[in-house]
């Protein structure tokens, strides 16, 4: 393995460059000649693929966002479309390939390495946490503190004016960044997008914390768990507390990433590297139990089934 290429891919996440630069430092160290894509699979289609040395990585473990972009191609589902793409690696004699993006990403590292024989391995990096093999992805954490942050000064004009407050946060499909933020947020409720819930029941907790004297409530709706507007059109006709929705958005993506997300990005990216250098390829590198662990890239999708209905009892029997 003499050189490697690395990008990053579908929504970007908080720790990302500091999983690039564990990549590049890794493979320089090795002797290994680094290239960076711009712009994801778009940019790898497109030939926007550059030379890297260690000042191009240098000060950004700390930094947000990611400085090879980030883009969405959803034209790389077609065959026809990876094998140019492909070609821009090959024609450069580049044999490796690290993928750093969610389980969309992983799927074209996967068809990649199985159709072109690509070198591929994927770093799960999402703030979404839906990435099976990995217990935490990397910017999750950050993401998480960003919500709490967010929840506690909610709350304290929750407070003021005696309100219920409607979150909506990020997760179309995983409400871990819900689930976990209502519990370490001391949230009232949640709504995610795995368990159905019922604003009836939300409305009835509601009513009784206000019987309790409680003055506020803290209701966290996933974005995949329902349109909160409408949640809140529903919710408005069985409650009589003033009702206020915060839509957190993209506030969730930024930022500088957590000691824990800069940590997990190191290792994750250093252990690609290895693989690589070991001629391993077509897997995906996570953190288990406080080990660095591989598994195939399909490995992601086909056993992604994280949700805990134990997880939600606590929330639930915590927002009284
Ligand atoms: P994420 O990687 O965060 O899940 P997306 O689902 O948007 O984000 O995927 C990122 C990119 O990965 C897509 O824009 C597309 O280029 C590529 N991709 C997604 N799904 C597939 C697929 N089934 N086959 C090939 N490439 C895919
Ligand atoms: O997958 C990451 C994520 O931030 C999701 O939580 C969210 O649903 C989506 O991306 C938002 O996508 P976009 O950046 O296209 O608005």
């Amino acid at each position: 393995m003499k050189k490697i290429a690395v990008l990053t891919s579908g929504g970007d996440s908080q720790g990302m460059n500091t999983a690039v630069r564990a990549v590049a430092k890794a493979a320089i160290s090795k002797g290994i000649e680094v290239y960076g894509i711009k712009r994801g699979y778009k940019g790898m289609l497109e030939d926007q693929i550059f030379h890297m040395s260690s000042l191009d990585v240098s000060g950004i473990a700390d930094q947000g966002g990611t400085i090879l972009l980030s883009a969405r191609l959803p034209e790389f589902k077609n065959p026809e479309i990876r094998a140019k793409a492909a070609e821009n690696l090959k024609k450069r004699g580049i044999e490796g390939l690290v993928v750093i993006g969610g389980d969309g990403s992983f799927h074209g590292a996967h068809h990649l390495y199985e159709e072109h024989g690509i070198k591929t391995i994927g770093i799960p990096g999402t703030i979404d946490n839906d990435i099976a093999g990995t217990d935490y992805t990397i910017g999750y954490d950050t993401a998480l503190n960003i919500i709490l942050d967010a929840i506690s000064k909610l709350k304290d004009t929750a407070i003021s004016h005696e309100r219920t407050y409607l979150v909506e946060v990020m997760g179309r499909n995983c409400g871990d960044l819900a689930l976990y933020s209502a519990i370490a947020g001391g949230a009232s409720g949640v709504m995610i997008p795995e368990i159905k819930s019922s604003i009836e029941d939300i409305a009835e907790v509601i009513k009784k914390r206000r019987s309790q004297g409680k003055l506020y409530d803290i209701i966290v709706v996933a974005e995949g768990a329902g349109n909160v507007l409408e949640i809140e059109k529903e919710l408005s006709k069985k409650v009589d507390t003033s009702i206020r929705v915060t839509i957190l958005g993209h506030t969730q993506r930024g930022g500088s990433p957590t000691a824990s997300d800069r940590i997990l990005a190191t290792k994750l990216g250093i252990k690609a590297v290895e693989l690589l250098i070991e001629g391993k390829a077509g897997l995906m590198v996570g953190m288990q139990s406080g080990k660095v662990t591989t598994h195939t890239l399909s490995y992601a999708w086909e056993n992604y089934n994280k949700t805990s209905e134990e997880d939600y009892k606590i929330a639930n029997m915590l927002s009284l």
